[in-house]
């Protein structure tokens, strides 16, 4: 097996270190010899609080005899040309120790060639779903994103996936994947971590300047204005979303919203007038540069819309 275990320095006392593994091989091997269950939380790193809470959930997933497993890789395939792979944020060493902190039992950390040995000529199809909104904005983001969770489910066979609330197209999706393709493993989620200003957490926050990060609270202060009115019906809520966006559209830096839509969280479709059941309030802007989403779940109760 080609796992590595980190030092640690002489005499520190700490959390145990989990498995360092940097081969599709190694993980292979160490999957065969962890107990079971398997709990697998997939990442790109820069891990922050909102990957703590899903290892949080993984630990109690595996019970005290099982394994978590996490992956920390940026995946090439999901980013198009001139969005931000060269410069994603990359800190293995603090994620090691994060995952050690949450009681990881390996990590996997392969390189592009390990994951990609060659362009791969077949991907993951996400079907319609994948096309719209993110999809739209981000075309080709799901096939990346689909291809590299089937390979880590392969490669891995977890029990259970954890994945985080916030990329609610991409919880979506890979539930439906799991579904249409058989796949067996059980997919959990964590609901949205934010920030104590409220800001959904995300690797990309570290882009933000101060200006920039004070435009982004639009985005939960958005959501915020528009949950209250989910019993008066989905015009009410997006209306009072929209207000908070138009509002912040003229600040420094402006938020330059993508979308705002109001979807049926059974679907994931856009709903229409008269709508009423769960539902998930999506929005997506720019903020100084950088791409931001969120969004809510609310249960649309308002018939005169
Ligand atoms: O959500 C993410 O961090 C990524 O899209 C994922 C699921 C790890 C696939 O690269």
């Amino acid at each position: 097996m080609t796992a590595v275990h980190p030092a640690r320095a002489p005499g520190k006392a700490g959390p145990p270190i989990p498995m360092l593994i940097r081969t599709r091989k190694g993980l292979v091997a160490a999957r065969a010899a962890v107990p079971e269950p398997v709990v697998l939380v997939p990442t790109m790193g820069a891990l922050h609080d909102g990957h703590r809470s899903l290892m949080r959930l993984a630990r109690e997933l595996a019970g005290p005899g099982g394994s978590v497993v996490v992956s920390i890789f940026v995946n090439p395939l999901q980013f198009g040309p001139g969005e931000d792979f060269e410069r994603y944020p990359r800190s293995l060493e603090e994620d090691l120790a994060l995952c050690a902190e949450e009681g990881a039992s390996a990590v996997f950390n392969p390189g592009r060639a390990q994951m990609y040995p060659a362009e791969p000529m077949v991907t993951v199809n996400p079907g319609p779903l994948g096309r719209v909104l993110e999809g739209s904005s981000r075309p080709g983001f799901f096939d990346g994103v689909l291809t590299v969770v089937l390979k880590l489910f392969q490669l891995t066979r977890p029990d259970t996936a954890v994945f985080g609330a916030k990329d609610a197209q991409q919880l979506a999706l890979i539930r439906q994947m799991v579904t249409d393709l058989d796949l067996g493993v059980r997919i959990e989620a964590t609901p949205v971590f934010r920030d104590p200003d409220g800001l959904a957490a995300s690797s990309r926050n570290g882009y933000l300047s101060a200006s920039a990060r004070t435009s982004a609270l639009a985005l939960p202060e958005a959501l915020a204005a528009a949950s209250p009115l989910a019993a008066h019906g989905r015009a009410a809520v997006l209306a009072a979303a929209r207000a908070v966006l138009d509002a912040a559209a003229a600040a420094s830096p402006p938020v330059e919203l993508d979308y705002l839509v109001l979807v049926d969280a059974r679907t994931f479709t856009e709903t229409g007038p008269g709508y009423r059941g769960p539902a998930t309030l999506l929005v997506a802007a720019k903020v100084g540069g950088t791409r931001l989403i969120d969004n809510v779940s609310l249960e649309i109760g308002g018939s005169l819309t």
